[in-house]
């Protein structure tokens, strides 16, 4: 498949630190920048939208679990996963972001990661339960290093652990003259430009095939997918869980029984 890429994932670290030492509330989340607390009202929020209706949907107490978020930034979203999470590793390959985080959260049970914009190479495999990554996919040049992002997600969930992801799924179906652009950029992941309070951001659009395929091939099951076909569509997928042997006498004995 052609590649129409205009950057790098060093060209976006570079972006993201930069972003940090200027007006970092707006670069991150613009909607709630006006002040420190709506930009923290605005993470509580959204814990509330879109990791609290999964938790309930499958009777999940995140007390005794682990969280990982991937691009955490300054913390924003990570702040109410310490609070409800018994610990939360927040990722991000934006060093800069990160030091703001550390300061803007005053959480104890959580662990800064600076990694290349890639992978999750520090942690180790089946060591967290829940995974949540949301306004960061979109923001990732190559379609193929989000499919390297679900694959080490699979790689670091437990069995029986979710993954929570947002990826931008705009319909590629509008009529005029930007139409034909517009399947083009939706098929082969060209960034639009979106102007929005923050200022210029490239966004990159995800088939949600591509998901699918990344899911299906590194072990996690799709459980759901919320406004597809939006820019703010959501993936719910979970590892499978292996069946424990609740009785090994019994599960030998039948075993043996089925031995020709
Ligand atoms: C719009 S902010 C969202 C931050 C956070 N998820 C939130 O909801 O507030 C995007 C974040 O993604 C990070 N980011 C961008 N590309 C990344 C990548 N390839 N790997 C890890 N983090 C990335 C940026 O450094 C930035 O902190």
């Amino acid at each position: 498949m052609p590649k129409m890429l205009t950057k790098n994932c060093n060209d976006i670290i570079k972006e993201w630190d930069e972003r940090a030492q200027g007006d970092w509330r707006r670069s991150v989340w613009a909607e709630a920048s006006e002040s420190e607390e709506a930009f923290r009202a605005s993470g509580e929020r959204d814990y509330g939208r879109h990791i609290r209706p999964l938790l309930s949907a499958q009777g999940i107490d995140p007390g005794k679990l682990v969280a990982l978020e991937i691009g955490a930034g300054v913390g924003r979203m990570s702040e109410f996963l310490c609070r409800n999470f018994r610990g939360v590793v927040a990722v991000d390959a934006s060093r800069k972001m990160l030091r703001i985080g550390r300061k803007r959260v005053a959480a104890k049970n959580v662990l800064w990661l600076c990694n290349d914009g890639k992978n999750l190479q520090a942690v180790a495999d089946a060591s967290v339960d829940f995974i949540f990554s949301h306004g960061v996919f979109q923001h990732i040049p190559c379609a193929e290093d989000v499919a390297v992002y679900v694959r080490e997600a699979a790689r670091v969930l437990k069995s029986g652990g979710w993954l929570v992801f947002q990826v931008m799924n705009q319909p590629h179906f509008s009529v005029g003259p930007w139409k034909a652009a517009l399947i083009v950029s939706h098929r082969f992941h060209v960034p639009r430009v979106r102007i929005h309070r923050g200022g210029a951001l490239e966004v990159y659009p995800i088939r949600i095939g591509a998901m699918r395929k990344a899911c299906g091939e590194s072990g996690l099951e799709i459980a759901r997918i919320l406004h597809r076909f939006t820019q703010n569509a959501w993936i719910w997928a979970r590892k499978a869980a292996i069946q424990a042997e609740a009785d090994p006498v019994e599960a030998r004995a039948s075993r043996l029984a089925q031995t020709p």
